[in-house]
């Protein structure tokens, strides 16, 4: 058993609340709701927003979870992967802590590619007491045979494990970016000099983005990090391991263009529920149909605007998630992760 010695818990939406405060206080601004296209590098980096404003600054830092500025170095040495978390009602008195069940993952790290299936545990309380949340069975965006099944099996660990368990009360799934090596991306963006990234998370953001904030501060100003060299983006490692999983996960990003001569999930408009989605064959097209409550139908072009995937539908999120590089659009279209910058293309809804 590995165990990591002080640990501390906090409510990320107060820290947050902190955090912005300091800036206001400092004489910062923070602008919530602007889409940022393009961060070009340079002696003074240039951010250009979808409204037509441009920003210059000495320095830039993309924290978007998925890197919205590098089209392919980092995408290719990281994949996204679907994760997924519930928590239930304990019923009796617990010591708060996390765990994660390193025993199963370093039997299965001997014989599969890629991130390891793990599950985590942590307690927590709200308004009416104690509860535990439970995550992962994760998989790679958008390639998940039965989502709902997930949150069934993490229900059906948790029960195991925790006899004590009462009611699951709430049950949601996100994106985590995986680095190849297991280590996250925090640094000069490759073949950049003023632009850092900040990802490869591997479901510790929290951590990571207090981490960036020390280090790039450290970067930006010229100082010694003792980190940099550990989270350097461009580092390239020849672990025998590491190459496997580089090989095998752009391999699964190359076998996604597949879907381009696949049959589409439905074969017409008529067979999408309300509040479902699916990708249709439209001559030599693929169209990302969805269903509105109202009945009424909304058609989008279902090529991912990053880099030319397939989107796929995914019932749980109602979201369409690219299988490739993870972004993800909401059920009208809307880029709501990158690394695309724009909406899915709207297209004529096809007749029955
Ligand atoms: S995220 Fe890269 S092609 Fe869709």
């Amino acid at each position: 058993m590995l165990r990591f010695p002080r640990q501390a818990q906090f409510h990320p939406l107060k820290f947050l609340n902190g955090v912005a405060g300091v800036i206001v206080d400092s004489g910062g601004e923070i602008f919530t709701g602007t889409r940022v296209i393009s961060v070009e590098d340079g002696d003074r980096v240039t951010v250009r927003t979808q409204d037509g404003h441009t920003i210059t600054a000495q320095a830039a830092a993309v924290a978007t979870n998925c890197p919205i500025n590098d089209r392919v170095t980092i995408h290719s040495k990281q994949a996204p992967y679907a994760t997924y978390a519930i928590c239930l009602r304990v019923t009796r008195v617990v010591e708060h802590a996390l765990f994660w069940d390193t025993a199963q993952t370093a039997e299965e790290e001997k014989k599969e590619i890629g991130p390891v299936r793990y599950h985590y545990v942590r307690f927590a309380r709200d308004e009416q007491g104690d509860v535990l949340i439970v995550g992962g069975e994760d998989h790679k965006t958008g390639q998940a045979k039965d989502c709902a099944q997930c949150f069934v099996n993490l229900e059906r660990w948790a029960r195991a494990r925790f006899p004590f368990v009462a009611e699951v009360t709430d049950r949601w799934s996100g994106q985590v970016m995986e680095p190849v090596d297991g280590v996250a991306y925090i640094g000069c963006n490759p073949g950049d000099k003023n632009v850092y990234v900040v990802t490869g998370d591997s479901g510790n953001g929290i951590t990571h983005g207090i981490l960036a904030g020390l280090l790039i501060v450290d970067l930006i100003a010229g100082r010694e990090n003792p980190w940099a060299k550990l989270y350097d983006p461009s580092r390239k490692t020849l672990k025998p391991r590491t190459l496997a999983d580089y090989v095998a996960e752009n391999a699964n990003v190359a076998a996604q263009f597949r879907d381009y001569i696949t049959p589409g999930l439905a074969k017409s408009v008529d067979e999408i529920r309300p509040g479902q989605g699916a990708v249709l064959r439209h001559g030599v097209k693929k169209l990302a149909t969805y269903r509105d409550s109202n009945g009424e139908l909304h058609a989008f072009s279902a090529v991912c605007p990053h880099f030319g995937c397939v989107v796929r539908w995914d019932p749980c999120e109602k979201t369409w998630d690219c299988p490739c590089h993870g972004s993800r659009f909401d059920a009208l279209g809307c880029v709501v992760n990158g690394p695309a910058i724009s909406d899915l293309q709207p297209v004529e809804v096809p007749e029955s």
